[in-house]
């Protein structure tokens, strides 16, 4: 089997992580989270007290920012400066954060260009935003994975049960939709549907559903 490539685009809780780790194990495949990404530029301006809304100070504290990535079995580690924030960057404020660097582009630039580096040499399943519109246009496979809104805000307030942490579900549900409205309608790279993208709605779907439905699609495609 030649190289292939597998992007996953959609909005925040849709399910990309969850299902593209499983598909990457199932076919021995790298899995590459830009998102980690853009939340480790975030979290290097949060710790450095840098105002998120003024593109010269973040671009500046850019220039400071050593990123490496670990690939291995379907996992993922990122170091910061030397740093491990795999964990880290996990907080609702560093994806806050990510999600207003991620409009500057020098930032956009800098990540997408480790982004193909990272791509090349294996099959990669890789998720964010603009995958299949901008970092692999010539992805083998694009899927455009959705939900709706009071899904993936269910989604949320269930992870923050699970955790023992208090929540308000109105507060969980407007930050998704802010979200959803900053990651789509920035100038560079927003998030859509790539025209040759397949659509799935997985807000009747749970996990193993979702990862059986987008393997049939990539069973009718390449033979893995
Ligand atoms: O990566 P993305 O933000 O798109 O979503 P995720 O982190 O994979 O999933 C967000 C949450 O929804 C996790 O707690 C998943 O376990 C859950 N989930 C679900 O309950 N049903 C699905 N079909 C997909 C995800
Ligand atoms: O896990 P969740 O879906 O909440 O977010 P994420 O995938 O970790 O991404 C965090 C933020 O980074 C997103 O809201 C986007 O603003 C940005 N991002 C992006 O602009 N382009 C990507 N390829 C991936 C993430």
């Amino acid at each position: 089997m030649e190289q292939y490539s597998i992007a996953i685009d959609g909005p925040a809780g849709s399910g990309k992580s969850s299902v593209s780790k499983q598909i990457a194990k199932i076919l021995n495949i790298v899995y590459i989270d830009t998102g980690a990404m853009y939340r480790t530029v975030g979290l290097h301006c949060l710790r450095n007290h840098i105002n998120l809304s003024n593109t010269e100070e973040v671009e500046k504290a850019l220039q400071n920012i050593d990123m490496e990535i670990a690939l291995s079995e379907g996992k993922q580690t990122i170091y910061l400066n030397g740093e491990d924030v795999t964990e880290t960057i996990r907080t609702q404020q560093a994806g806050k954060a990510a999600s207003d660097v991620a409009v500057i582009y020098a930032v956009r630039e800098k990540l997408v260009q480790i982004q193909r580096e990272l791509s090349k040499g294996h099959s990669v399943i890789m998720d964010g935003r603009d995958i299949g519109t901008n970092v692999l246009p010539h992805a083998t496979i694009k899927i455009y994975l959705n939900a709706s809104v009071e899904e993936r805000t269910n989604r949320r307030c269930h992870e923050l049960m699970l955790l023992g942490k208090e929540y308000n579900k109105k507060q969980i549900e407007y930050e998704i939709i802010q979200r959803d409205e900053n990651d789509k309608n920035r100038k560079y790279n927003p998030l859509k549907k790539a025209e040759d993208a397949i659509e799935i709605d997985s807000s009747h779907m749970n996990i193993e559903q979702t990862v059986q439905t987008i393997l049939n699609i990539i069973k009718q495609k390449i033979n893995v």
